[in-house]
C-alpha cells in the first residue's frame, strides 16, 4: 500500500474528493502526490521513487506502478531525440513532452526540466520559461541545474508560485565545462562547494534537490545537512529518494549502461523479440489471422468472383 495515502484504501466516493485516483483491482489506492507531501516524506524517512517519462503511454504505466514523481527530463534530448547531449533541447520541446506526460493525468507529481539557456540569461526569462512549463505543459514544478549562480533565478521563480527542484553534482547541461559526463565533488573542497550550493538553493526556496554523479559520502553529508529531500542518481544509497531514466530502469537503452544503473528488466530484448516475431508472421502470412479481420454486415456479400477475372474486371492477360 502506498505510503502517501497513509495505508488507506480509498473508496470511489473518496476518490472523487481527492481527485486523480489510481484504481487497482477495484480500489483506489493513492492520492495525488503533492509538494508538501514530498517534503513531509523526508521527516518520516520515507524514500521517494522518481522515474523519467517522456510520453503518455510510459507515464501511465509508471503511474500504475506507483512511482511518486514523473520527471520530464531534458535527457529526452539523448534518449528520444538521439543527440549526444541535452544541450539542443528547446523550451517548446519540453512543453510538448510535459503535455504528453500530463495528459495521462497521473497521480504522480510531474516535474519538467528547464532546458539549457531557458533560465541562465536573465531572471525574467527564467520565470517565463518556468511559467510556460506549468501553463502550457501542465507540469506541476520545474527543475533546473546549478547552485549559487542560479539561486537568484530560483528565488524569482519560487516567488511566482512555481515550485523548483534543484540539480547539483554532475549537471549534464555543463557537459563541456566538466570535460564530459564525469563524477563531481571528489575532493573535500569540491564537496564543500557543493554543500554551499545546496544551502543556497534551499535559501532560494527549492522543494528538493537532485544529486547526480557524486560520491556516496558527499551525498550523505548534503542529505543530512539540508531540510528538503535529496533525490540521488549515481549518488549512493543515503539520499532521500532515487531517480532513474525509464529506459535504463527497463533495460531498453542499447548504449553504455553507467555503473550506477540497475536494469530492473531487459525490455529492450523483449521489444526486439516481439518485433522479430511480427516480421516473421507478416512474411509467412500467419498475421493477420481470420480473427483479426472484419466481416461485412449481416446479409451483405460480394458477388461470387470468377477466378479467371482479375484486376478490376479485366480477364487475365487482357491489357488496357
Ligand atoms: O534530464 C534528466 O532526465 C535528469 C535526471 C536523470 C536527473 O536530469
Amino acid at each position: 500500500m502506498g505510503s502517501s495515502s497513509g495505508g488507506r484504501l480509498l473508496t470511489p466516493e473518496r476518490s472523487r474528493i481527492v481527485g486523480s485516483p489510481l484504481k487497482t483491482k477495484g480500489f483506489v489506492t493513492r492520492e495525488k502526490v503533492t509538494i508538501p507531501g514530498l517534503r513531509a516524506r523526508k521527516g518520516r524517512g520515507e524514500k521517494i521513487a522518481v522515474v523519467t517519462a517522456y510520453d503518455a503511454t510510459m507515464a501511465r504505466l509508471l503511474d500504475e506502478a506507483e512511482v511518486d514523481v514523473l520527471m520530464v527530463g531534458d535527457s529526452l534530448g539523448m534518449l528520444v531525440q538521439g543527440w549526444d547531449s541535452t544541450l539542443p533541447v528547446t523550451i517548446e520541446q519540453m512543453i510538448y513532452h510535459c503535455q504528453c506526460v500530463t495528459r495521462g493525468r497521473p497521480r504522480a507529481h510531474v516535474v519538467g526540466d528547464l532546458p539549457f539557456l531557458s533560465y541562465q540569461v536573465s531572471e525574467q526569462e527564467a520565470v517565463l520559461s518556468a511559467g510556460r512549463l506549468l501553463k502550457e505543459g501542465q507540469a506541476e514544478s520545474v527543475k533546473l541545474e546549478g547552485g549559487r549562480a542560479v539561486a537568484p533565478a530560483v528565488a524569482r521563480i519560487v516567488a511566482a508560485g512555481i515550485p523548483v527542484m534543484g540539480h547539483l553534482g554532475l549537471t549534464p547541461q555543463s557537459v563541456h565545462a566538466m570535460g564530459g559526463f564525469r563524477v563531481q565533488a571528489r575532493t573535500e573542497s569540491e564537496a564543500d562547494a557543493l554543500l554551499q550550493d545546496a544551502r543556497a538553493l534551499c535559501e532560494a526556496g527549492v522543494y528538493a534537490i537532485v544529486l547526480e554523479g557524486i560520491p556516496s559520502d558527499v551525498a550523505r553529508l548534503v542529505s543530512e545537512s539540508i531540510e528538503v529531500p535529496t533525490i540521488g542518481i549515481g549518488a549512493g544509497p543515503h539520499t532521500d529518494g532515487q531517480v532513474l531514466v525509464c529506459y535504463d530502469l527497463l533495460g531498453m537503452y542499447r548504449g553504455h549502461t553507467p555503473k550506477f544503473v540497475r536494469r530492473f528488466a531487459e525490455m529492450g530484448d523483449g521489444v526486439v523479440d516481439a518485433a522479430r516475431a511480427y516480421v516473421n508472421a507478416v512474411r509467412d502470412a500467419s498475421f493477420p489471422a481470420p480473427e483479426h479481420g472484419f466481416a461485412m454486415r449481416t446479409g451483405e456479400a460480394l458477388p461470387e468472383q470468377d477466378p479467371e477475372v482479375k484486376y478490376g474486371g479485366r480477364s487475365a492477360g487482357e491489357t488496357a
